[in-house]
């Protein structure tokens, strides 16, 4: 393997005017390794530069909650709504700046999906729906989903302010942008998702209006911070509790999503897909590939990218501009640097998270592996 077999994955490209010296992304992991307070620590600050060392061009930090009432989906899960979690995530950015990285954040509200929630609230969602599957134990969660609590009009303008005040905050701690957690089952996917948002009012029924709140809050944060960082989203079909959920409408609705989310203003979009650059609705593109076509926005490709000739061919044809990598780069944080060198990443295997998702174990893993 040589560095040279790959230059295309080492042009730099651009996000909104913040200038990426490469193609490779970290994607958000919940690491679920704050303290009990959500605050990051110094665990967590050296794992992050640990990223920009080794030669990922941008950093999308994990899934963390935007408010201390209903959004926490993980104990240990980071928030960025106090000010000792923003001070936290603070030394995360300035080790990560000061590594010459880039480093946006994830915002997250669980809803239906709460596995654990530290500050004693019930899940809310848009209908009181029982989610599919378990909470998992990777994550620190046991037993069932809950039944949800179905969303009031005035709480989801709470849920509206709270993503606003998050980004702001996140904004304040450093980062270079925020990316809004719209994908995996979470509660912005349970507005979209047809089976778990069984509203009858202006915010359910119709894709337009499921598409209400992920527009409202997409806007809402754009507008707060749009002019001092990079605001986008992460979207998907499936699920972390359904791994086969395909839009009703297929490519129809991807065009109605996706420009939906760009006239709201996001300034990427970023899949979350198993294979990034698997072909969808048998439209000859993928569904990186379709949200680049519907929307000229920069597009993030992700699923199963780490091998430096399938992030290659997702970048020749055209499907994104940009991919992300999740496994591949817990295994191997300098996974760019060592392609750019022509060296083999150390592959990822499922122990690198047993029994827990933590840095700890990872670290462990690598330890007694002598690997990495
Ligand atoms: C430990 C772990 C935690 C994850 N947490 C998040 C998260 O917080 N937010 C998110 O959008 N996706 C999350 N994902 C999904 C990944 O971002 C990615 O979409 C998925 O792992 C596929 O990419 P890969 O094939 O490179 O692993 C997580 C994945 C893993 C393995």
């Amino acid at each position: 393997m040589s560095g040279q077999k790959y230059p295309k994955l080492f042009e730099p490209g651009a996000i909104a005017g913040v200038g990426l010296p490469n193609r490779f992304v970290v994607a958000p992991m919940a690491r679920i390794s704050a303290d009990q307070n959500g605050v990051p620590g110094a665990l967590m600050r050296d794992y992050y530069a640990a990223y920009a060392d080794g030669g990922f061009g941008l950093i999308i930090a994990e899934g963390t909650y935007t408010d201390v009432a209903s959004s926490q989906c993980f104990p240990t899960q980071p928030g960025i709504a106090t000010e000792a979690q923003i001070d936290g995530w603070r030394a995360v950015t300035g080790a990560v700046h000061e590594s010459g990285g880039r480093i946006f954040l994830q915002l997250m509200h669980a809803g239906a999906l709460l596995a654990n929630n530290t500050y004693g609230a019930p899940p809310l969602a848009p209908s009181a729906v029982l989610p599919e599957g378990e909470k998992s134990p990777r994550f620190g969660g046991s037993g069932a989903y809950a039944v949800p609590l179905e969303l009031t009009r005035d709480a989801i303008e709470i849920i509206v302010d709270s993503h606003v005040t998050a980004a702001e905050n996140a904004a304040r701690a450093g980062f270079d942008g925020v990316e809004v957690h719209n994908a995996n089952g979470y509660l912005l996917d349970q507005f979209l998702t047809d089976y778990t948002n069984r509203r009858t009012d202006e915010y359910g029924g119709a894709l337009e209006n499921r598409l209400r709140l992920p527009t409202e809050v997409m806007a809402a944060v754009k507008d707060a911070i749009g002019e001092a960082a990079v605001a986008g989203v992460r979207i998907s079909q499936t699920k972390v509790n359904d791994f086969d959920h395909q839009w009703a409408g297929g490519a129809d609705d991807a065009r109605t999503i996706f420009s939906a989310l760009a006239g709201a203003g996001a300034d990427y979009i970023h899949l979350a897909t198993r294979r990034g650059g698997a072909e969808v609705f048998a439209s000859g593109r993928s569904l990186a590939g379709l949200a680049r076509d519907y929307t000229g926005l920069p597009v993030i490709a992700c699923g199963a990218l780490h091998e430096p000739d399938a992030a290659l061919d997702v970048l020749d044809r055209g499907e994104a501009d940009f991919v992300s990598i999740a496994k591949g780069a817990i295994a191997d944080p300098a996974l760019p640097n060592k392609i750019a060198a022509g060296e083999a990443p150390v592959p990822f295997v499922p122990e690198m998270l047993m029994p827990l998702a933590t840095i700890e174990s990872t670290r462990i893993w690598r330890a007694e592996n002598a690997a990495g």
